[in-house]
């Protein structure tokens, strides 16, 4: 799953001007399983599967070596991925992302090997790879010299509170449908003002909480 997501765009670009390593690991190679198997039946009873904890330990174990990482559980119930949280994240220098599968991964797993459990938002996926990959795109952008010009990060949703105010390209006249003048007129402050003021009219529309 992880392959063509790490080697495109920008992941690829970080990874190509040695900005970030990102390695996968599969934890049935982990596994002490005759059968490779990395779940079992949910003491207690109910519907689905758990992971076990063997196999996560052991691979933590290994992949760290004597490394400091910060380990993080791809959960629902985690800490919600804002772009703050992801500033703070980009700083480490090693993080180590536990995907989960089937209904989660035994809690004695994030009791003892985990430093933070992270939701990339209020909906369940199937797995922990695709919030995995989400992660790491939004943290790649965040290190420095990935991004060809630092300038594009300022001006981006949630770096100031504020949604992202809209952008126009050519042709200025689309099918009848016009760019504001204002964007026409190389008036910088005036053009400065006009994407403050629409930054706060999405912001209020689509996300009112941001406001407040
Ligand atoms: C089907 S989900 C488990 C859902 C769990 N039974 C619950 O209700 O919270 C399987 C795995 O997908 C990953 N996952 C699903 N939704 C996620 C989200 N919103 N954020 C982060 N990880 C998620 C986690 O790694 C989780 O262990």
């Amino acid at each position: 799953m992880f392959e063509p997501i790490l080697n495109e765009s920008i992941i690829k670009r970080g990874r190509e001007k040695k900005k970030v390593a990102i390695r996968v690991h599969d934890l049935r190679a982990y596994t002490k399983d005759r059968h490779r198997k990395v779940d079992d039946r949910p003491f207690g009873g109910g519907p689905g599967m758990v992971m076990t904890p063997q196999p996560f330990f052991d691979a933590i174990k290994k992949i760290k070596g004597d490394r400091k990482a910060k380990v993080l559980l791809m959960s629902p119930s985690g800490k919600r991925l804002t772009q703050k949280l992801a500033r703070d994240l980009a700083k480490q220098k090693n993080l180590i992302l536990l995907c989960g599968h089937y209904e989660g991964v035994d809690e004695r797993v994030r009791q003892k090997c985990v430093d933070e459990s992270i939701s990339i938002g209020d909906y369940v996926l199937t797995g922990g790879e695709i919030p995995a990959m989400v992660l790491i795109d939004c943290l790649t952008r965040l290190v420095p010299g990935v991004l060809g010009k630092e300038a594009s990060l300022e001006d981006e949703s949630f770096e100031d509170g504020l949604l992202e105010y809209p952008h126009y390209t050519r042709p200025a006249n689309f099918r009848g449908t016009k760019v504001p003048d204002v964007l026409l007129s190389g008036h910088h402050l005036a053009i400065s003002k006009w994407r403050k003021e629409q930054a706060r009219r999405v912001t209020r529309r689509n996300r009112p909480d941001l406001i407040k």
